[in-house]
């Protein structure tokens, strides 16, 4: 039989401590809610206010249920009020001799049988424990933010916490509704081992004016359907934590260079722009603890006259390849109005080319997304050809043949010879440096990369690669085509990876890394980032369906170019791709597909 949970006891009512009341609460568990003074107490009543009434006026919670949660809330001062409680979740900033203090006190304060808990999100739970002298009824209970929504909970043991605890706090997370995976005591354990060197890279990208805020952000969000961008949700998490989970796992996890900390994090949380929490941090909030972002000095100007302004006027388009972005590169131009030049290497190609996209618009007329005659339409501002002779008179040419460079460069040689000036001449190479092939031109300030993701026709993000060479009108040409597909275009800077590729990867080889030590399961890290975290795929599923030979081939470009020793490839990646073990394509990746 698990223990029964009648009443509880939350220590800190910040970002986390006040989601965490929340979810007990709800669930109809009596919370003592303590705070270190009465103004920190008044902060932490406001914050539950605030989030329970944003859910009312939701209509996620009916009114007669918020006043039952509320009420069922006791606000107190100080860890005396903890006496009677069956379990503590303490939530207090990251600081480990803070922590230790707490539990010193609470150990002193709760009933002999009371779980003291921890929400630690880097530090040694173990080193928590030993300030009490029950370090068996001593655990980690780690919820993720917010905390009223997300599913996970990382139930962390100590090598002397208790199999009857931990049974029990297993059996609580299932009341609360929550899915919990259970894991040894690591530095930052699943989901924010995997997370924190992601934000943290994300961060030096920004301070490096690699790319915007709202661009690293939108190339996140909608180049891996993430629900936030990382820098908005650092502005979550606060800054001040995540300085201190960098830190911590700086110093605990083998002193990875990739955690510690982004100089410009620590200048922030000095002059006190923490994120949502104090209304600043990487954007500008509405009022402190606001989720609602307000324009400030580095919001660009969204007009479409603003966005256009230098840009060149673009009505014909080349499109060189005939692979599966070339494809739909000329799709995505055609159903937009634009005249297309499709030159592939011969009629046999352009036929199928041609019968790809009638199908892709086909498809898209049985599901009553477009009209017959706007297929038709699209299919007759299509020219097909096999000679780059063609391509004399378009404004824009969007290279999308095999990725190997000499190919690249030789056609942008040609392009040069053939193409009137003032064209712009674009590569969506996914790899390569876009100065190299710009360099094989005379007119290097025309080049640009248009790095279209895939099903280019679907996926709603373009990079905008400019060089060092890319002019100003150039890019401002890109950015205003990629409006005018409807695609959100964002600029960056011409390095391995660009945004999406250089933040993704090394993530799902960081995955491969913890799974090659055995700290947990593919299963549980995959539902750490799907319910943790808010992914729509975990790593795992991800490599299957990128392929594990695509993967690592990215990785080894990262690695090579940034000589980041945290960045080189997992030996079981490279493991896996040996053994013809690639994902989906292959029948089995890191799951057996050919089973289901
Ligand atoms: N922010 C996140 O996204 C997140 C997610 C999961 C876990 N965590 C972890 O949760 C813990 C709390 O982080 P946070 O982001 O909520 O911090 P926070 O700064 O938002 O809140 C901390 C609260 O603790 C209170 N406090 C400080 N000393 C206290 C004391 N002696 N007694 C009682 N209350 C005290 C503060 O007044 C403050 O309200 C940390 O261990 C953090 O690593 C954070």
């Amino acid at each position: 039989m698990a223990r029964e949970f009648t009443s509880v006891g939350v220590v800190g009512l910040g970002t986390m401590g006040a989601g965490i009341v929340e979810v007990f609460a709800r669930n109809g568990i009596d919370v003592v809610a303590v705070e270190i003074s009465e103004a920190a107490l008044e902060r932490g009543r406001a914050n539950l206010t605030g989030s329970t009434g944003r859910a009312v006026a939701k209509g996620k919670l009916a009114e007669a249920d918020r006043d039952a949660l509320l009420s069922r809330v006791h606000f107190q001062v100080g860890l005396d009020a903890l006496h009677s409680v069956d379990l503590v979740i303490e939530a207090v900033p990251e600081h480990l001799d803070l922590k230790q203090r707490i539990f010193a006190e609470l150990d002193r304060v709760c009933k002999p049988e009371a779980i003291l808990a921890t929400n630690t999100s880097s530090l040694s739970v173990t080193e928590i424990s030993v300030a009490t002298t029950r370090p068996n009824q001593v655990i980690g209970i780690h919820f993720f933010n917010p905390a009223p929504v997300m599913k996970l909970v990382e139930v962390v043991r100590t090598v002397v916490t208790s199999g009857d605890v931990v049974a029990d706090v297993e059996a609580l997370c299932a009341r609360l509704g929550k899915v919990d995976v259970t894991i040894n005591d690591r530095a930052g354990f699943i989901a924010n081992a995997l997370l924190f060197g992601y934000l943290n890279h994300a961060v030096s990208m920004f301070e490096a004016r690699y790319a915007t805020r709202e661009d690293i952000d939108a190339a996140m969000k909608l180049g891996c359907g993430l629900p936030m961008g990382p820098l908005a949700l650092m502005d979550l998490i606060g800054l001040d934590t995540a300085y201190e989970i960098l830190d911590t796992m700086y110093r605990r996890g083998g002193r990875d260079r990739r955690h510690a900390p982004v100089p410009l994090i620590k200048q922030m949380v000095t002059a006190g722009l923490l994120g949502r929490k104090s209304g600043r941090g990487f954007y500008t909030y509405e009022r402190p603890g606001s989720p609602v972002v307000v324009p400030d000095e580095q919001t660009p100007v969204a007009s479409e006259s603003a966005l256009a302004d230098g840009a060149r006027g673009i009505a014909k388009v080349g499109v060189v390849g005939s692979g599966t972005m070339a494809t739909g590169i000329i799709e995505v131009f055609a159903k937009a109005g634009y005249e297309v030049v499709s030159v592939t290497r011969g009629a046999e190609k352009s036929a199928k080319v041609f019968e790809a996209v009638k199908t892709s618009l086909n498809k898209g007329v049985v599901r009553g997304k477009l009209s017959e005659t706007d297929r038709d339409a699209a299919l007759g501002r299509i020219n097909w050809s096999a000679t780059l002779e063609h391509l004399a008179d378009v404004d824009l040419v969007v290279e999308a043949v095999v990725e190997e460079l000499s190919v690249k460069k030789a056609l942008f040689a040609s392009l040069d010879e053939i193409c009137k000036p003032g064209v712009v001449l674009a590569t969506t190479t996914s790899s390569l440096p876009v100065i190299d092939v710009a360099m094989a031109t005379q007119r290097p300030a025309d080049v640009v990369g248009l790095h279209f993701f895939n099903p280019a026709p679907i996926m709603p993000l373009v990079e905008v690669v400019r060089t060092i060479r890319t002019s100003a009108e150039t890019t401002a040409t890109a950015r205003a085509v990629c409006a005018a597909l409807g695609k959100t275009g964002v600029v960056c800077g011409d390095r391995s990876g660009f945004i999406v590729n250089a933040l993704l990867f090394p993530y799902l080889n960081d995955a491969v890394k913890m799974l090659e030590a055995s700290y947990s399961t593919a299963d549980d890290i995959d539902y750490a980032m799907k319910l943790g975290c808010g992914y729509p795929m975990g790593p795992f599923e991800l490599l299957d369906v990128v392929g594990l030979d695509v993967s690592l081939a990215i990785q080894r470009e990262l690695y090579l170019e940034l000589r980041e020793p945290g960045f080189a490839p997992a030996p079981l990646l490279e493991h896996l791709v040996t053994a013809g073990y690639l994902g989906r394509k292959s029948g089995r990746g890191f799951r057996d597909h050919t089973r289901r």
